[in-house]
């Protein structure tokens, strides 16, 4: 019987080292078991945390959240918040770029086999991994992009940060097939949120997000924006946003850790207002430049801030 000849494509990461189960190794030795429940099931959470200069951007915030969602998916946290800011401080360390995007994620473990209810004893597996940011070009801010609205598809846990991505994969690939950046999710008549970001609109000079709920994953930089509206006071509602009110928007704004505020100036194939970035977007991205500046000088305390 001829051999087969099974190739092995070679993938060069960026990352060189990373954080496996308790240690630093570098990328081509971290291994996990195929058994692992994140592998078979999507059964684990995960964080995007943002450092700037060496310092992570709102991580008391973030290992909340994570520590949410690890509650409401019934895993013990396996580190406590020091613990989570010495590993993560070392990975940012190891890598050369000011600006960096953490990885972590924790899935329920390795089991014996495969079944979908809870392994009686098994230990969380943890993986955490630091890459470059890339920023947000100046070009693709002074035009903004485009978003299509798509049906939700789903489930009603979104609160949960979930390593099972599959609906949010979909529905961004689709959105990027369509020539658009993201894909902002409406069902029953309501908008909320984008497929890897929050929602913001503008109307009437009042920013409006919708309440976290579980239709939605109660974001940190979204949080930030409402913080930074209240110290500047810039007026600002969080309630449910209609789909037409979506539509007839003045400013609509996508926010993430990666993403930061970005201006949404083409909505289903139609300019958002006059089709460019807004006064109060430019007024918030503004505010945010200058909280992350104080970060990176320190004003905010760095990690724990
Ligand atoms: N995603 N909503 C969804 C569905 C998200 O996936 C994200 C971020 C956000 C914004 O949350 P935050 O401001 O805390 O980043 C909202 C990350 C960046 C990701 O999955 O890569």
């Amino acid at each position: 019987m001829a051999s087969k000849c099974r190739r092995h494509q070679t993938l060069v990461s960026i990352t060189t080292m990373v954080f496996l189960n308790g240690k630093m190794l570098p990328i081509e030795e971290a291994n996990i078991s195929v058994l692992d429940r994140g592998f078979l099931l999507g059964d684990g959470v995960y964080e995007v945390i943002p450092s700037y200069g060496g310092r992570l951007f709102r991580l008391q915030q973030h290992l909340q959240r994570l520590q949410n969602s690890l509650s409401a998916i019934r895993i013990k946290n396996p580190y406590t918040e020091a613990e989570w800011e010495k590993i993560l401080t070392e990975l940012v360390d190891q890598e050369s770029a000011a600006d960096q995007s953490v990885y972590l994620q924790v899935t329920r473990g390795t089991a014996p086999k495969r079944d979908h209810v809870f392994p009686a004893e098994v230990i969380p597996t943890v993986f955490a991994m630091s890459n470059p940011i890339a920023p947000v070009s100046e070009e693709i801010l002074q035009k903004g992009v485009s978003a299509i609205t798509l049906n939700d598809i789903r489930w009603d846990r979104c609160d949960i940060k979930a390593i099972t991505l599959l609906a949010n994969v979909m529905l961004r690939q689709q959105a990027l097939d369509e020539g658009a950046a993201e894909a902002i999710l409406v069902s029953h008549g309501f908008a909320h949120e984008g497929a890897a970001s929050n929602l913001f609109i503008v109307n009437s000079g009042r920013i409006i997000t919708p309440p976290k709920d579980n239709q939605l994953l109660p974001g940190v930089t979204r949080d930030l924006v409402l913080e930074l509206a209240i110290e500047h006071q810039i007026e600002y509602e969080e309630r449910p946003i209609s789909e037409n009110e979506l539509l007839q928007a003045d400013e609509i704004w996508l926010t993430s850790s990666t993403k930061e505020v970005l201006p949404v100036t083409r909505l289903n194939n139609t300019p958002v207002t006059n089709g460019l970035p807004g006064p109060m977007w430019k007024k918030m991205i503004e505010l945010y430049r200058q909280y992350k500046q104080e970060l990176r000088s320190g004003k905010h305390q760095g990690a724990t801030d």
